[in-house]
């Protein structure tokens, strides 16, 4: 995995740079214009360079015939000529717009040079080198294609060459354009807290500028999830209609625009929200994050398939190790956490079957900054000594003599005024000079720009964890956006960088915990789901896709971050959210991710623990299909009544099928609920798996044959019976000679 490609200002030798850049009319000059192609099994991507020194690119069949919908200009000019030759008035604005000295801001890009390298067997990376015509500004394109995972990744750098600072208003990752014009359709996913991802927004895209951003800085908690379906000629679908899966590697403000442009082509530019430009002086350079996305002429399902296997293998965290069943004191009982209630709840929930417990908020600060309700403690890392005298190893020991595992919660970028580290460090906590400090949830953000905050943070989570070695599992969380967008480490002229300083400190102090901690599974969180990205995932295990548990919302949510997110990453709790839902119908929906549970097993009934046992132990039969298969989605929670999906091995030998019946039932529903990815020719034996105790009433219809193969499942379905409002069912098939 490579990293860090965040919007780093990268220092490169100035000197040597700006001696090349002095040498302008030959360095700007295009070289032989060459093009040249990237593979992915399923489709390929042909560059070319256009008599005028324009980059063009088109996407193609992997044989090379047929055009498919992606295709133009990489780097937009001012005008542009259609097919009968005519010149169209264009733009003052795209992908890049950089400010020089001499006043001009939009830089035509012209080819200069490219090499493409074979990484590995699977992954070839392109790095096309263009420059502005007038002014010594080199962009470099990467784009990197992953065969077998039928993916691109790509993101831009820009470099300064000229003498003066440049100021860089928008680098965006990627601008793709499609002739299908207004008959493009886009579903995307909002993130309201408490609600992301909790429907799909679905519209047919038409003339003008459509601009999906989010401005939070740090997080995402109003706009769009920074991922995306284009359906070109119809609504993306599953199985049909060509599809664009695309997400970019980014936990903060993100824009994303689509224009119908006046010849009726659209353009699709992603890249990072700047709040304002960002200066990059000279010889020095600017990296956008990577935008990442796949396509398929057989609809959003299998461009979704893709992008699982990738993040498995590439884009995320210990991509193959299994995720642990979870409890997580949160929801249960809030900040009330003590050394004996602690183990007492580690305890019953080992006997549950579950094999992580997570203590959540409420374990550190002292005095009167105790960590008691959300007004103090943030900032102190410390063990509050009232509530764990002995510190941690009485959990840690107790973990081992029940055989299960110990995380804790953190949340290190933030700080409350109430804390011993706001009174030492009043210059870390990022605040508009003369203003006041605008807190949410009593707390403000620190400034994380700043290398001795960054070095604080590190120390804030390494220091437990080395006092700790047992701890198993870290949840990060962040439950303020930047309110007071001001970095004091940087002062009043560098403002612009401080939205990439802040993340590159995020993404760095990350990535240093997890490879110091390779044993430790991290989880992103932001008040909820706030870092459900991709860009997160690079050092995350998993993330928390929301603080809201209800399983009618979680089933459309979880539905939805699959759109790029493989099973293992999002972390689906079961709750008492929702108080009329039965157990297993919550389990049902919690097992197509990273099942977990977030509640107090003291004040749990009989019944529901009973139930939670039988539905634990059901996943963990399961999830090795889940985790690492292949996910099917058949239909989709906001069109149907009876949605559906279903995971297959990679070996094809097992499969798992989650089925739901949501609303109302007035009499007995018979559905044959569809099946996928089945081997043809192989037997598959059908069994039902998670019914609790007392539930006396199998989902599978007594009607189902026992085996058949797998082409007859997969063109008769699985024959289920759903007798009541809100009901599931999970079945396994299990290849026999
Ligand atoms: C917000 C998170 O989303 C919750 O899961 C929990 O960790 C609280 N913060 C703790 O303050």
């Amino acid at each position: 995995m490579k990293y860090p490609l965040t919007p780093l200002i990268t220092v490169h030798m100035g000197a040597v740079l700006l001696a090349i850049a002095s040498a302008l009319p030959a360095f700007c000059a295009a070289q032989n214009p060459a093009s040249f192609s990237l593979s992915t099994k399923t489709f390929r991507m042909d560059y070319s360079v256009a008599k005028d020194g324009s980059l063009q690119c088109a996407m193609k069949k992997p044989d090379g015939s047929g055009d498919l919908p992606v295709g133009g200009q990489v780097f937009p000019a001012r005008t542009v000529k259609d097919n009968s030759g005519n010149t169209h008035d264009q733009r003052y604005s795209g992908p890049v717009i950089a400010t020089s000295a001499n006043g001009g801001n939009f830089p035509e890009l012209v080819y200069k040079s490219h090499t493409v390298t074979q990484q590995s067997a699977n992954v070839e990376h392109a790095t096309v080198v263009l420059c502005d015509a007038t002014t010594p500004l080199r962009v470099e394109l990467h784009v990197r294609a992953y065969k077998e995972e039928s993916i691109i990744e790509q993101w831009t750098t820009l470099t300064n060459h000229t003498d003066k600072t440049v100021f860089v208003e928008r680098l965006d990752s990627a601008f793709l354009q499609s002739q299908t014009g207004n008959n493009t359709y886009l579903e995307w996913f909002d993130c309201r807290e408490g609600n992301e991802a909790g429907r799909p927004e679905r519209e047919k895209l038409s003339k003008g500028l459509r601009i999906l951003e989010s401005r939070h800085g740090n997080r995402h908690t109003t706009g769009p999830e920074p991922f995306f379906t284009l359906g070109f000629g119809a609504l993306p679908e599953e199985g049909k209609v060509p599809c664009l899966v695309s997400a970019l590697s980014w936990s903060g403000s993100t824009r994303l625009s689509f224009e119908i442009n006046d010849l009726n082509i659209l353009e699709v530019s992603c890249g990072v929200n700047q709040p304002r430009p960002v200066p990059v002086d000279p010889g020095k350079s600017m990296t956008s994050p990577e935008f990442v996305y796949s396509f398929s002429e057989a609809g959003k399902g299998p461009a979704s398939r893709n992008f699982h296997r990738w993040m498995r293998r590439y884009g995320m965290r210990d991509g193959n190790r299994l995720r642990l069943v979870d409890n997580n004191s949160w929801e249960g009982c809030g900040m009330n956490v003590t050394e004996q209630s602690v183990i007492e709840m580690m305890k019953m929930s080992a006997e549950l079957g579950i094999e992580l417990y997570v203590m959540d908020d409420g374990w550190f600060g002292n005095g009167n900054n105790a960590r008691s309700n959300d007004s103090a403690g943030l900032g102190d890392w410390q063990l509050n000594r009232q509530r764990f005298p002995n510190g941690l190893d009485p959990l840690l020991k107790a973990g081992k003599e029940n055989h299960i595992e110990f995380g804790i919660w953190f949340e290190p970028e933030m700080i409350n005024p109430n804390s011993d580290l706001f009174v030492k460090h009043p210059e870390w906590v990022m605040r508009i000079p003369g203003h006041d400090l605008v807190l949410r949830r009593n707390q403000a953000v620190l400034d994380l720009a700043n290398p001795e905050v960054q070095d604080f943070m590190y120390h804030a989570v390494a220091d437990v964890l080395s006092t700790y070695p047992g701890i198993r599992f870290v949840k990060w969380d962040a439950n303020s956006s930047i309110n007071n967008p001001y970095s004091p480490f940087l002062g009043p002229d560098r403002q612009g960088e401080m939205l990439n300083r802040y993340m590159a400190g995020y993404y760095g102090v990350m990535e240093k915990l997890v490879t110091t901690f390779p044993k430790v599974d991290f989880q992103a969180c932001a008040a909820g789901g706030g870092r459900a990205d991709i860009g997160a995932l690079k050092s995350n295990h998993t993330f928390w896709p929301s603080d809201n548990t209800h399983p009618g919302y979680r089933l459309g949510a979880i539905w939805n971050f699959t759109t790029c997110m493989p099973a293992l990453a999002p972390t689906c709790h079961v709750t008492h959210a929702g108080g009329e839902f039965r157990p297993k119908y919550r389990f049902d929906i919690a097992m197509m991710g990273q099942l977990g549970m977030e509640v107090d097993p003291r004040k749990s009934s009989a019944d529901y623990l009973a139930a939670s046992k039988v539905g634990i132990a059901a996943y963990k039969s399961v999830r090795e299909i889940v985790q690492f298969g292949d996910q099917y989605r058949h239909q989709s929670p906001f069109d149907s009544a009876t949605p559906s999906l279903n995971y297959v091995s990679a070996e094809q030998n097992r499969a798992v099928i989650l089925a739901y019946q949501t609303g109302d039932l007035k009499q007995p529903r018979t559905v044959a609920s569809p099946v996928s990815g089945l081997d043809l020719a192989r037997n598959y034996r059908v069994a039902e798996i998670n019914l609790p105790p007392g539930d006396d009433n199998p989902r599978l219809a007594p009607c189902a044959k026992q085996v058949q193969t797998g082409s007859e499942w997969m063109e008769q379905g699985i024959p289920l019976v759903f007798t009541r409002a809100f009901d599931s069912a999970a079945v396994t098939l299990e290849a026999v000679k």
